[in-house]
């Protein structure tokens, strides 16, 4: 039976089981113009007269546009914010109101927020479907279901992976949300590449999972020793440490990709900073370019689910 996503907030991915994180990564071909021969002009039509709110309490440049463009794509409307300056929180409205304001005047809500827990707590207050747009270093559910499609659209399936993370695990959300989902598929396993103090918190963990602390400078060492089919890469990101992060630094560059396996690829959710080097973007194996615009068609699938106009 067709998976039912009508009305459904997408908070957590722990919610979805592994046929509905398929149902929606199916779904997600039907946007993809790799997977048609032309562009379906019925997809324009899908979610007309119906709203996204877009309520962006901390910066985003791929998950805000993407949504914002998956909408319209798919004939809705957008309003909402990015900048609280301009907001009545500005004059001291409570979270509360703002999310029930913003819900009268659309049909979903698309919450971005510092803190964990904001989407859960936006869609407790709400009744139209609610969607994690990142919550503090909690989760970020949607940019997991991209991240999914990518490699399904790279490898053909979703078993059977060697995947590192690399980078800061404790604070970084999308890591948590791709190992939770990876461990829905049988014997994938998943390497926590990180520098010491930065591994995986337990509530991400699972049987599959691995903490590999090192000293990064270690860090194509290990990769030449694990061959992993897939490089997780990351951000360190310093919004969420009070010290100085420059001590975690590390490097993916030409001699990088010169100890890894020959089908293995790069991802990484963007923006980088200084951990991909450049001179990778033009390797075959660098493919975070082409994740980032599977974000788009991801998004419209499941907003035209939660919608029921699918
Ligand atoms: C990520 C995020 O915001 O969690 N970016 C994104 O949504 N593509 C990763 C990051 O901020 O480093």
């Amino acid at each position: 039976m067709k998976p039912n996503f009508k009305g459904r907030d997408i908070i957590d991915i722990n919610d979805f089981s592994k046929e509905e994180l398929l149902f929606v990564l199916e779904t997600a071909k039907e946007f993809d113009p790799d997977y048609l021969k032309r562009s379906k002009r019925s997809n324009y039509t899908i979610a007309q007269g119906e709203i996204a709110a877009l309520l962006f309490f901390e910066p985003s440049t791929r998950t805000e546009q993407s949504f914002r463009s998956a909408a319209q794509k798919i004939g809705m409307g957008v309003i909402g914010f990015n900048d609280l300056t301009l907001t009545s929180m500005h004059k001291g409205e409570t979270f509360t109101d703002t999310i029930r304001i913003m819900e009268s005047y659309s049909n979903v809500l698309i919450i971005r927020h510092p803190e964990a827990g904001s989407a859960k707590k936006a869609a407790d207050i709400a009744s139209i479907p609610v969607i994690n747009a990142g919550d503090g270093p909690n989760q970020h559910p949607t940019q997991t279901l991209l991240d999914l499609y990518t490699i399904l659209k790279q490898f053909g399936r979703l078993d059977n992976l060697k995947v590192a993370l690399v980078g800061d695990q404790k604070h970084y959300r999308t890591m948590h949300a791709l190992s939770i989902a990876l461990f829905k598929f049988s014997g994938n396993q998943i390497f926590g590449i990180s520098p010491k103090g930065l591994e995986m918190p337990a509530e991400f963990k699972h049987a599959n999972y691995q903490d590999l602390p090192i000293d990064m400078n270690k860090l194509n060492e290990t990769l030449a020793k694990l061959k992993p089919d897939i490089i997780y890469a990351g951000r360190i990101p310093k919004e969420y440490m009070k010290e100085d992060t420059k001590k975690y630094s590390y490097h993916i560059n030409k001699q990088t990709l010169a100890v890894l396996p020959k089908n293995c690829v790069i991802m990484h959710p963007l923006p980088r900073v200084d951990e991909v080097d450049p001179e990778v973007d033009s390797s075959p194996k660098a493919i975070y370019f082409t994740q980032a615009r599977n974000g788009m068609y991801v998004r419209e699938a499941l907003l035209g689910l939660v919608l029921g106009r699918i």
